[in-house]
């Protein structure tokens, strides 16, 4: 039970629920599409983001959900969101229909619905579920991270594939510096300026041989979902990932399924005035996590932003 009364439990199983119903409507979506480069329904600020009549769907469909068993709580959600509406303290789901949209367009299977529910603007429940694969990933606040499999029953609805497995999985190693990591970055839809500039800058310095003054880390990759990130950094698979434009609904419920499987979450840029900053606001849009370890999290951290060549703004 939290400070304002709901339990976290309860938020999840409200979760459990409509992640199923909107997996449902993406496969329908899918499986009624006749060719993958048909389904966009419009572009926002630019050419590269994208949004569809499903996104839109499928936010309806959520926000009505919660709202109606929840009807004092706010709700941010991507597809209704109104520019510079702030996060309050209120209790409140942030909400990605569709976060890999771009994905989603192109037929990639990398997509999922984010589901997040913050409280005094902390993430506090979490559940990220990928339609296409069956894997769900959700925490609550001092209940663990977890991961477990579903799969479709055909009519409609989603049997348990695989038992829920705690995260991390495995033993998580400590670090012994960026040089042996696999390190997650996104392209985003801002593609100009100084925001752009400093990623291409800093993923030159990420790849670049040491004597060449990189930091030469083990790969890259870059898959188009935000959420899905975060979950790969909380299950361990991808030691980090760095990001500057997303939204809070981008990362909101991926938040607290890194935290809570021991992962932190860190300033995307590093400090300009020597401060460091170790708690950042879920709308910052610049972020940097970093998995469990035994010992090194913030050192790597320290590691990474000295490799940063540049600075992000982003407006909210
Ligand atoms: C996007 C994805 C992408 C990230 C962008 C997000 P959307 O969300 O999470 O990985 O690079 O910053 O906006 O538009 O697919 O919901």
């Amino acid at each position: 039970m939290s400070s304002c009364n709901v339990s976290y439990d309860e938020v999840l199983q409200s979760f459990f629920e409509v992640a199923k119903r909107a997996g449902t409507t993406i496969l329908n979506a899918t499986n009624s599409q006749t060719s993958s480069s048909t389904t966009y329904l419009d572009t926002k600020k630019n050419s590269a983001d994208l949004v569809t009549e499903t996104d839109k769907a499928v936010e309806k469909l959520i926000s009505t959900t919660l709202l109606s068993k929840y009807p004092t709580f706010k709700f941010m959600g991507e597809e209704t969101y109104k520019p510079g509406t702030p996060l309050d303290d209120s209790p409140t789901f942030i909400v990605d229909p569709i976060d890999g949209t771009t994905n989603f367009v192109h037929g990639h299977p990398y997509v999922s619905i984010a589901l997040g529910f913050a409280l005094e603007q902390k993430s506090v429940v979490g559940l990220v579920f990928n339609p296409y694969t069956g894997i769900m990933y959700y925490a609550t606040k001092g209940g663990g991270a977890w991961k477990k499999v579903l799969e479709p029953t055909g009519d409609g609805d989603w049997k348990l594939r695989n038992e829920r497995v705690k995260l991390p999985i495995g033993e998580p190693s400590a670090f012994a510096g960026l040089d042996g990591t696999m390190v997650a970055v996104e392209w985003g839809s801002d593609r100009s300026g100084s925001n752009w500039q400093t990623k291409v800058n800093t993923w030159n310095r990420l790849g670049r041989s040491k004597d060449e003054g990189g930091a030469m880390v083990h790969s890259a990759r870059c898959l188009g979902s935000a959420a899905l990130n975060l979950c790969a950094v909380a299950e361990g698979h991808v030691d980090i990932y760095w990001e500057g434009g997303c939204w809070a609904w981008d990362v909101c419920a991926g938040w607290i399924i890194l935290t809570e499987a021991g992962g932190i979450m860190a300033d995307g840029n590093p400090p300009s005035d020597g401060n460091e900053r170790w708690e950042i606001p879920i709308t910052h849009r610049k972020y940097l996590a970093v998995r469990a370890a035994p010992g090194g999290q913030k050192e790597t951290v320290k590691e990474f932003w000295g490799h940063i060549e540049g600075w992000m703004e982003y407006e909210h």
